[in-house]
C-alpha cells in the first residue's frame, strides 16, 4: 500500500521536492518545435512547477527562460520578440536565449550594467519536432533520451500533445495498467465483429490475463499473457522508463514504436508527449466489415491553445462538460459512452481527484506494474535525496534504445522474455538505420 507520506513524495515535483530534484536530472520535453516561430510570439510554459517563457530568436534558437524579468520581474510573456532576443516591455530590457542580458536602453551609457544580469535560462535542444529543457544543476547537461521513437526518421514519426488535469502519476500509471483495455476502451466490443487474424483479439477473449514484471536498467516492464490459438499464449509487452517514459502495447513487437512522456506541469496538471512511427500497423480500431468500433478512436480533438499557463492542448471532451459522455451509447454499444480512447483515460484518470489519494486504494495482482513502478520511482528520489545517488540511465540513455512495447503470439513454454528477444531480433529498427547512416 502507498503511505500518506509516500504518496506525498511520488506525487510532488516543485523546485526542492526530492521528486522534482529526480526529474530534473533528465532532459524534459518542453513543447512541439511547432509551437514556436522565428520572431513569435513567447509562449507560456508551466513545467516541473516552473512559470517559463519560450521564444524562438530571429535566427531559429530556442530559449527557455524564467517568466520573470531579473530588472522588476515583469513577466517576459509580454515581451518583444525581435532582432535576436526578447526585450521585456516595461524598461526595454532585451535578453538572449541563453538569458545574458543584451540591452539596457532607460540607463545612461556610464550606467549601464547589462553584463552582470543574466536573466535565469535553462539549457534547450530540439531534435525530431520535439523541444527538449535541462532544469538540472550540471554544468554539462547529459544526453538527450534514446527511446527508439524519438530517434526515427522526424519525417516518419508523429509528435503529439495533450494535456490531463491531474497529477502526472495517476495519469502515467493508465500506461502501464494492462488490464483496464479490455474493459475502459473495448469493453463492449464482441469478439466476433473482429477480424479473425488480427492478433488484439485475444485481449477481447481473454479479458483477465495474467502477468509478469522485472525491474530493467531504465525502470520497469511487464508482460501480459493470456491463450492464444491452441498451444500459444498472446503476450502484450510495455515499460516504464525513468522518470516519466511509458512505451504501451499498441500493435505488434515487430514495428510498434512508441514513446510516451508525461510530464508534470505542475502537482495537477500534466502534458503528454507522444512520438510516434507512422509506419507501424495500425491497432484494433476496427471490425471486420470495416466499420469503426464504436468509441475507439485514437484521434483526439483537442481546443484552440490559448496563451495561459495551462491553455495548451486541452481536451474538447473534459471534466467540464464530463467528456461528453452518450448514456445512450453507454447502454448500446460503447462500454464508456465516452468518445475516443484519450478522454476515456482522461475521464477515469482525472476523476481520481487532482491527487489521487493512494492510502484509500484497494490494489490487486493486475496492479503489480503500478505497484512496483511507483516503489521504483520512490526509491529512485530517496536515494537521489538521502545518497546523492543519480539513476545511471541519466548518463546512459542508450540503455533503452532497443526496448520497445507492443504485442506478439509465441508457443507456451517460451519463457515471456525469450519470446521478446526472438521477435525483437526480427523488428525492424528505423531508428538505428538512421544512426547508422
Ligand atoms: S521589469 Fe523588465 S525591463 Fe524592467
Ligand atoms: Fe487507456
Amino acid at each position: 500500500m502507498t503511505s500518506r507520506s509516500e504518496n506525498e513524495l511520488l506525487t510532488r515535483i516543485g523546485p526542492g521536492t526530492p521528486m522534482g530534484t529526480l526529474m530534473r536530472q533528465f532532459w524534459v520535453p518542453a513543447c512541439l518545435s511547432s509551437e514556436l516561430a522565428a520572431d513569435g510570439d513567447p509562449v507560456r510554459l508551466m513545467l516541473l512547477g516552473e512559470k517559463l517563457i519560450a521564444f524562438r530568436d530571429s535566427n531559429g534558437r530556442v530559449g527557455i527562460l524564467d517568466h520573470r524579468c531579473p530588472h522588476r520581474c515583469a513577466s517576459l510573456f509580454f515581451g518583444r520578440n525581435e532582432e535576436g532576443g526578447l526585450r521585456c516591455v516595461y524598461h526595454g530590457w532585451k535578453y538572449d536565449t541563453a538569458g545574458n542580458c543584451l540591452d539596457m536602453p532607460n540607463l545612461p551609457q556610464d550606467q549601464d550594467f547589462r553584463d552582470k544580469v543574466k536573466a535565469r535560462a535553462y539549457r534547450v535542444a530540439e531534435r525530431g519536432g520535439l523541444i527538449y529543457v535541462y532544469m538540472g544543476e550540471r554544468e554539462v547537461a547529459p544526453p538527450l533520451p534514446a527511446l527508439e521513437a524519438l530517434v526515427c526518421p522526424p519525417e516518419e514519426t508523429q509528435v503529439s500533445c495533450r494535456q490531463r488535469e491531474c497529477n502526472w502519476v495517476q495519469a502515467l500509471e493508465g500506461d502501464i495498467d494492462p488490464s483496464h483495455f479490455s474493459f475502459l476502451h473495448t469493453g463492449s466490443v464482441d469478439v466476433a465483429d473482429i477480424d479473425p487474424s488480427h492478433t488484439e483479439r485475444f485481449s477481447i477473449i481473454t479479458r483477465a490475463p495474467r502477468y509478469q514484471v522485472q525491474q530493467t536498467d531504465w525502470g520497469l516492464m511487464y508482460a501480459s499473457h493470456r491463450p492464444a490459438d491452441p498451444g500459444n499464449l498472446y503476450y502484450r509487452y510495455a515499460h516504464f522508463a525513468l522518470p516519466f517514459w511509458t512505451m504501451f502495447p499498441n500493435g505488434p513487437l515487430s514495428d510498434n514504436i512508441l514513446a510516451q512522456a508525461w510530464v508534470p506541469m505542475d502537482d495537477t496538471h500534466t502534458m503528454t508527449f507522444t512520438a510516434l512511427w507512422k509506419r507501424k500497423t495500425p491497432p484494433l480500431e476496427f471490425t471486420k466489415d470495416g466499420t469503426r468500433i464504436p468509441g475507439v478512436d485514437r484521434m483526439c480533438e483537442t481546443l484552440p491553445n490559448t496563451a495561459d499557463w495551462f491553455g495548451r492542448w486541452r481536451l474538447t471532451a473534459n471534466q467540464s462538460n464530463d467528456y461528453l459522455i452518450d448514456r445512450e451509447a453507454q447502454r448500446s454499444d460503447s462500454y464508456t459512452g465516452i468518445w475516443g480512447v484519450a478522454p476515456q483515460d482522461a475521464a477515469v484518470t482525472e476523476s481520481m481527484g487532482e491527487i489521487s489519494d493512494r492510502t484509500r486504494e484497494t490494489l490487486a495482482p493486475s496492479d503489480r506494474m503500478i505497484a512496483m513502478t511507483r516503489r521504483r520511482l520512490v526509491d529512485a528520489a530517496r536515494a537521489l535525496r538521502d545518497h546523492g545517488t543519480v539513476p545511471e540511465f541519466v548518463d546512459r540513455p542508450e540503455m533503452c534504445a532497443a526496448a520497445r512495447a507492443g504485442d506478439c503470439v509465441a508457443p507456451e513454454g517460451k519463457l515471456w522474455l525469450e519470446a521478446y528477444e526472438e521477435t525483437l531480433a526480427q523488428a525492424l529498427r528505423p531508428g538505428m538505420l538512421r544512426a547508422a547512416e
